[in-house]
């Protein structure tokens, strides 16, 4: 079995202090654990810009060794409702920590949270606020109710500047032992827009072609955009198949992408997306045997939907 490296997980930062940018966060956050504690958190910004991987750091420097049983994570825009406040997350925030005076909740885009769910969540936030710190992380904050903004210390994340983005290519260039051309890091800033998460995945696809240069990351984000196709897939996995169909259509008829295209990129997002390892390894070999049809004249509309098909299955 190959064993497939993620790079976002391999170069995501384990320390407060590997973190690029975001120095404010970053200094409040090192007094906090010096002084052994923290206060409910909101922290608000795009994607890609260090939100879950600060959270992380923090408990893993608060925590040391314990630090998985005293941190849960959790995505809203998975799970998304009430069900999940009321179950999941009270009954991590009810049970004791363990060597330690509290745990940490960690819920990633809590502004997908009904205003049902946030009042139930804030319900939980008081009621287990001896034992338990919340860290909340959202695109807006305006998205998360009053009286949860009132309970948190706010941090804004800022997008990350062009320099961030070297700096971060360049500890992946050094790692993978890649070359990249003088101006590809400019040319992965404007890509990605400050996008730490989408750099990583760029980079990543786009070495697999050997040395980095402007020309091939921009002929790699051309051929389907990974957001696309990340979003057509992540449709279908919810189980809007239709929905799924209609972005599908839209990349092969209206922007004119080849099926081959299509299916490469399905195969790269395959590596981002959350999914049981038994699931991926399934979905790998189906994305190979599609390949084939389609390299054998089959009908890209009726291949690519058969593939996208499988994304059903769990
Ligand atoms: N400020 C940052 N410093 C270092 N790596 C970062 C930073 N922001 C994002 N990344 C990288 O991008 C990927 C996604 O980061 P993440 O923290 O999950 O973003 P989000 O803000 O969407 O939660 C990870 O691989 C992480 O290593
Ligand atoms: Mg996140």
């Amino acid at each position: 079995m190959v064993d497939i490296e993620v790079w976002t997980e391999k170069y995501r930062p384990q320390k407060l202090d590997d973190v690029v940018g975001q120095k404010h966060v970053v200094d409040r956050l090192k007094a906090w654990v010096k002084q052994g504690s923290i206060p409910n958190m909101l922290f608000a910004g795009q994607a890609g810009v260090g939100k879950t991987t600060i959270a992380l750091a923090l408990a893993k420097e608060l925590f040391g060794d314990h630090w998985h049983e005293n941190f849960q994570e959790t995505n809203a825009s998975d799970e998304r409702g009430i069900n999940v406040v009321r179950g999941k997350i009270k009954d991590f925030a009810r049970t004791l920590p363990i060597g330690h005076d509290f745990k940490i909740v960690f819920l990633d885009e809590s502004d997908a949270l009904t205003n049902e769910a946030q009042q139930a969540l804030r319900r939980t936030m008081e009621k287990y606020a001896r034992v338990c710190r919340f860290i909340l992380s959202c695109n807006y904050s305006s998205h998360v109710i009053e009286p949860i903004q009132s309970r948190c210390a706010v941090f804004r994340f800022k997008s990350l500047s062009e320099e961030d983005v070297k700096i971060y290519a360049e500890r992946i260039s050094k790692g993978e032992n890649i070359k990249m051309s003088a101006d590809s890091y400019k040319a992965l800033y404007e890509i990605t827009g400050g996008d730490l998460r989408t750099a990583t995945n760029v980079l990543q696809a786009t070495s697999a072609m050997g040395d980095v240069t402007k020309e091939k990351l921009y002929e790699t984000v051309a051929q389907a955009r990974p957001e696309d196709i990340k979003k057509m897939l992540e449709t279908v996995i919810s189980g809007d198949f239709k929905g799924g169909r209609k972005m599908l259509f839209d990349m092969l008829i209206n922007q004119g992408l080849a099926g081959e295209d299509i299916v490469k990129g399905i195969y790269r997002q395959l590596f981002v997306i959350e999914m049981s390892e038994e699931n991926r390894l399934r979905l790998i070999e189906k994305a190979g045997e599609y390949e084939f049809r389609l390299n054998q004249g089959g009908s890209p509309e009726i291949q690519l939907e058969a593939l996208l098909s499988q994304f059903l299955k769990k």
